[in-house]
């Protein structure tokens, strides 16, 4: 495939994807979701922001040490501090990138930055020939590009490709363009910038009105051969173009891109299972491409539809984005090898023996509790926050809840905190309600309870029940997940899986609240 039919992917759910309230993540868990993200191939994956906290440095360290198969970039603001802290970061990359930006929007440099055109452009040039000190790759972002006066962009945008930068990313930050505005911003600059043949065009879009994959792909349309979007279309307030649906569609619809991705697309549906296990932001049923209902037949003319000849009513195939159709894997019966070879084929591996064996032993309660195991069950057992449990600080060892018509619920909590066995009770105006405060009353968070959602793993009353929960304490919002056959400790073991998130550092920057 010659350069012009090839899409470029990158992948920004460990920085703009963290920017979510809420889904800030682990070093390690960073490195698992970019673990799986060169498994999809991924191009480029964007690992954090290395000035924002010592945490972010080394996430972007680790996994810039880590990944072999995909270029690793750090975000800069046009600052000397940041891009050197960048170039730090990326040191051990096979292929390393920098990514510096300033806001160009008159409403962004008056009342943001309080700096003259004419400065920004002088500090983007300046920021691109640093960045170019310690990578050959440069990419730079003019930000709010889509408020953006076209003969400035075309000013800035020139200059920095003159000054080093081989990628110019245009982003949409607040999510106000249309597509076919978007689509002909991307035309024009590429008509009118005269160097524009020395850098490949990317976009950047956020989904605000619900037009972030429209507007990236109006932008692919228009020549763009580079798309920033995250797994499950994470990301700051409304999220980024999703990932899953921007490949989808291009590759789907070649007949009028012209152009494709290198991903390996099989592996979407377990990478959208990892992001959500790890940040708790469900994905909701209907959601195209990764939604538990995106292949699902409901009215008996699809269905009938489907059975007579698939074309009828699929687009695409399900298992070419990694489905596999509720198939019952397992049993009681099924020994460690077979549960280790089947995790393989739904493209989930473990760090180590250890974590296989707790794993394997979760699998064997589940099957005393539950006849068929499908891969959805699976997955639950080796989501993230099941294998941090045995780790954190705060662990549930036992629990009772009395839940009786005319009754007011009551609950009884043993708990583990830094390895002290700890009892607690509550009454509550449910179940869940009364196991909420019974935790509550031992660990004594003081916070509030933003967001409660159960959904069923798979079908059938003895299915796994998936909760998240939302807490939130002084503006620090944590999301917790927690699985398991029975509903009530399944939101035991998310409230807890929250808690001990609570306790984690967080005193980060946030790129686009900077001084210039
Ligand atoms: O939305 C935005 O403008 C960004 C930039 C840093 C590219 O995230
Ligand atoms: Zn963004």
């Amino acid at each position: 495939m010659s350069s012009s039919d090839n899409l470029i992917i990158f992948d920004t759910t460990l920085r703009d994807g963290e920017q979510s309230p809420g889904a800030s993540m682990t070093r390690d868990e960073k490195v698992r979701i970019a673990r799986a993200l060169e498994k999809l191939r991924v191009d480029v994956i964007e690992a954090g922001f290395p000035i924002a906290s010592e945490g972010d440095f080394e996430a972007v360290k680790a996994v810039a040490e880590t990944i072999k198969d995909s270029t690793i970039c750090g975000l800069a603001r046009a600052l000397d501090k940041d891009i050197e802290r960048a170039g730090e970061a990326l040191k051990g990359a096979n292929a390393g990138r920098i990514h510096t930006f300033i806001a160009t929007s008159p409403i962004h440099m008056e009342k943001k930055l309080r700096m003259t055109p004419d400065q920004v452009v002088d500090q983007a040039v300046k920021a691109v020939r640093k960045a170019r000190d310690y990578a050959d790759d440069v990419e730079f972002s003019p930000e709010d590009a889509g408020r953006s006066e076209i003969d400035f962009l075309c000013r800035v945008l020139e200059a920095v490709i003159d000054a080093g930068a081989r990628t110019v990313n245009i982003p949409d930050t607040v999510g106000y363009a249309m597509p076919h505005q978007f689509g002909g911003l991307i035309g024009q600059l590429r008509e009118r910038i005269p160097n524009a043949d020395k850098a490949v065009f990317s976009v950047h879009c956020h989904n605000d009105l619900g037009l972030a994959v429209a507007n990236s792909l109006a932008a692919v349309r228009n020549g763009a051969r580079q798309v920033e979007c995250t797994i499950n279309g994470l990301g700051e307030r409304a999220g980024n173009a999703a990932l899953e649906e921007v490949a989808m569609a291009v590759r789907t619809r070649q007949d009028l891109f012209g152009c494709d991705t290198r991903l390996d697309t099989t592996q979407i549906v377990s990478c959208s299972r990892l992001v959500s296990g790890i940040t708790g932001f469900p994905v909701q049923p209907n959601k195209a491409i990764v939604g538990a209902n995106a292949f699902a037949h409901e009215s008996g003319i699809h269905q009938d539809g489907v059975l007579k000849h698939r074309e009828t009513y699929e687009i695409m195939r399900a298992q070419d984005v990694g489905w596999t159709h509720n198939r019952m894997v397992l049993g009681k019966h099924s020994g460690r090898n077979a549960f280790r070879a089947r995790l393989a084929e739904i493209g989930v591996t473990l760090d180590s023996e250890e974590e296989l064996n707790a794993a394997f032993s979760r699998f064997k309660d589940l099957a005393d509790k539950k006849h068929d195991i499908f891969d959805e069950d699976l997955q639950a057992l080796v989501t993230v926050a099941t294998l941090d449990a045995a780790n954190e600080r705060v662990k549930l060892l036992s629990m009772k809840v009395c839940s009786e018509t005319g009754e007011t619920p009551d609950a009884e909590v043993v708990l583990s905190v830094d390895g002290e066995e700890r009892r607690g009770n509550a009454t509550g105006g449910g179940p869940v309600d009364a196991t909420f405060r019974a935790i509550e009353s031992v660990v004594q968070t003081g916070t509030t309870l933003k967001l409660y959602s159960v959904n069923a793993i798979t079908s059938g009353t003895d299915a796994q029940g998936e909760v998240t929960v939302r807490l939130e304490k002084a503006g620090h919002v944590v999301n917790g997940a927690g699985a398991d056959t029975d509903i009530v400790i399944a939101s035991a073991k998310a409230y807890l899986n929250a808690v001990n998130k609570l306790a984690r550092p967080r005193d980060r920057a946030h790129p686009q609240l900077g001084d210039v």
